[in-house]
């Protein structure tokens, strides 16, 4: 469900319609619907509190890490899920409070550590006892005792892209399922450090429900096992991961997910943290192009937009589906035939659509991908020295620009002639 639909033959984002941002802002650009991120929140919010689980819905800042973005959630009483200092900042920077904000990643460096624990943030989710160790050092120097979850791993397969699964024993993200209570007893052991949650994330776009409900179950035996181990566990974190449709999928809904939260771990006393990206944003953007020319290969008809793998790269680095729909609804009884919709960059890996139906379009016309707005922009790169794209966020009649256009010279000052200097 999204606030994007034709009204009058032309494509609104909410009551805006689109044709009247891209004559102001130029194309490409992102476009974000206020109403749609409110309204996914509102579902999971709802879904959780039905479900009667007390939670903290922690966005994973990482799907889309734009300050207006962040702080429409947190206004509504999210959180944050962080995975480096930048994001932590950006974070604080949109108002997330300190204690509702989670610090995951496997690479976390000293400075990031000693960065969180001045911030004073509600959780570290540690994923390695050498993490852990540097963790006590720096937290004991502050005079700090810092809540830790151990992130473990509980060698779950999500059934999910290879490239976007995390909860298998051959994946680098948590701590080995044999070692846990292992680990656990050392943290219990150090100073400056309450091991006093679990944390765990099986991988993104989840499109099914069991995979979830097998790792919960491995967490309940183990919040069990930590008990009698004399750790007392009160909150899960039960990452992220919940998928939403590209192209025709029937991901689990919130309500389905909270109830098997609560059919497993319901009856622990815990807390819960959840840290969804995708499903709070994933359909709340759209990447707004324009078609550059057509042009005629020797077997396939090729549709040049103006966007490209450096604006949005799931296409090329997942072979991810985004439904692309022209701005100007075309007429009921328009033919469409088959192309490719590619962008300027010179690679053939710049391909967002590969024989792909669509009406006929001509140079100057608008097309949008959908289901753009989370790890979008995030994902962005300057490839071929393509300015990074601008943002737009839709609140009811009015539009705001939330992220501006670089100019070229903006993005050519950063390089440097060389100032050589001996080490
Ligand atoms: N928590 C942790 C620890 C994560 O690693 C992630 C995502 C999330 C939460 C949020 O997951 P979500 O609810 O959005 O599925 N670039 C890929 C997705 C990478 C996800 C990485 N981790 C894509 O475009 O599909």
């Amino acid at each position: 469900m999204n606030h994007f639909d034709y009204q009058g033959g032309i494509l609104f984002a909410e009551d805006v319609a689109i044709p009247a941002i891209a004559a102001e802002i130029g194309t490409p650009f992102y476009c974000y619907s206020t109403a749609t991120i409110e309204r996914h929140y509102a579902v999971l919010a709802d879904a959780l509190a039905a479900a009667g689980l007390e939670t903290t819905i922690c966005f994973a800042c990482k799907a889309n890490p734009n300050l207006a973005v962040i702080r429409t959630l947190a206004q509504l009483g999210a959180g944050a899920d962080v995975v480096s200092e930048g994001e932590l900042r950006r974070a604080l920077a949109a108002g997330v409070p300190a204690e509702r904000i989670v610090f995951s990643g496997i690479g976390k460096s000293r400075e990031e550590l000693a960065f969180a624990l001045d911030a004073g943030i509600m959780q570290i989710n540690v994923e390695s006892e050498p993490e852990l160790l540097m963790l006590s050092e720096l937290a004991v120097a502050a005079g700090r005792v810092v809540e830790v979850a151990l992130r473990v791993n509980p060698d779950v397969d999500a059934n999910t892209h290879a490239k976007i699964t995390t909860g298998k024993k051959e994946n680098k993200f948590g701590i080995e399922w044999t070692r846990v209570r292992e680990v656990y007893a050392i943290a219990r052991a150090l100073p400056g450090i309450a091991p006093v949650a679990v944390a765990c994330h099986i991988g993104s776009q989840l499109t099914e429900i069991g995979p979830f409900r097998e790792a919960f179950l491995r967490l309940r035996d183990l919040v069990s096992d930590l008990r009698a181990d004399g750790t007392e566990i009160s909150r899960l974190d039960l990452g992220g991961g919940l998928g939403v449709p590209y192209d025709g999928e029937t991901p689990p809904s919130p309500a389905v997910y909270a109830e098997t939260i609560a059919q497993t771990l319901g009856d622990l006393g815990c807390r819960f943290i959840v840290e969804p990206g995708r499903l709070l944003v994933g359909n709340a953007g759209l990447l707004v192009s324009s078609v550059v020319r057509v042009k005629r290969g020797a077997t396939r008809t090729f549709v040049v937009v103006d966007a490209a793998m450096n604006d949005l790269m799931r296409p090329a680095l997942y072979d991810a589906f985004h439904a692309i729909r022209p701005v100007v609804e075309p007429a009921a009884d328009a033919a469409a035939a088959p192309v490719d919709i590619v962008g300027p960059v010179c690679e053939t890996g710049d391909t967002f659509a590969r024989q792909r139906d669509l009406t006929p379009v001509e140079a100057g016309d608008l097309l949008v991908f959908e289901t753009a707005g989370a790890y979008g922009a995030a994902m962005a790169s300057t490839y071929n020295s393509r300015p990074l794209v601008p943002e737009v966020m839709v609140k009811g009649d009015r539009f705001a620009l939330v992220r501006a256009r670089p100019s070229y010279e903006d993005m050519i000052a950063l390089d440097r002639r060389p100032d050589w200097q001996t080490a």
